[in-house]
């Protein structure tokens, strides 16, 4: 198949925008399959700095990389609207994989005020052809509210200032998910 859904798109231009020595930021470890995707880009030289708020996710991830002999990230247990307290400007790439983990409490999930906080300091964060990828899920258990709010910021958002593309599937039952490409100009 020529078009890819909205992960799989995800990582098509994280993998433009990402170079190795790079620093980049996961704002949504889970278990660890885009902070790897994202320590594998930037390489020994690079550094991936990765968020969640759950610990289990935090020991997770830290396994994947162990496993993987990568040890080039920084783990925070931490939520990622705090993520310029931890990282200075200059990173090329910030991705969000929302929702919830798989296999653990729905309710744990990403909100849509702390993502547009979040999606405001990754913003601030950026280099020039910086991206931010956002993965949004809809419907079921996530509801719609988190979308609702993040499409509105990224509405609001100066195209003088950035380009913002929003991609999916519309011919898909079963609301499914959404890719917010957010670059720096
Ligand atoms: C869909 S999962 C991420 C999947 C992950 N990228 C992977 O490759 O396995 C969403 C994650 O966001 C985390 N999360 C929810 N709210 C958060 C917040 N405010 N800050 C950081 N992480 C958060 C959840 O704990 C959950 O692990």
């Amino acid at each position: 198949m020529v078009l890819n859904n909205a992960l799989a798109q995800s990582h098509k231009y994280v993998e433009k925008a990402v170079k190795p020595g790079d620093i980049v930021i996961d704002a949504t470890a889970g278990k660890g399959r885009d902070t790897l995707f994202l320590a594998k880009l930037v390489g020994g030289k690079g550094c991936v700095y990765a968020f969640d708020i759950q610990k289990k996710s935090i020991e997770l991830t830290s396994e994947l990389l162990q496993s993987k002999g990568l040890a080039n990230t920084t783990l925070l247990n931490e939520s990622h609207d705090r993520m310029h307290e931890f990282v200075k400007p200059g990173v090329s790439c910030v991705m969000f994989n929302l929702g919830y983990l798989p296999g653990t409490d729905h309710s744990v999930q990403t909100k849509g005020a702390t993502t547009v906080s979040a999606v405001k300091k990754a913003m601030h964060l950026l280099k020039k052809n910086g991206i931010i990828t956002l993965v949004i899920y809809q419907g079921g258990d996530t509801g719609f509210e988190e979308r609702d709010s993040v499409i509105e910021f990224c509405n609001s958002i100066d195209q003088k200032l950035f380009a913002v593309m929003k991609t999916s599937f519309i011919n898909q039952k079963n609301n499914p998910p959404i890719l917010i490409c957010i670059e720096k100009l």
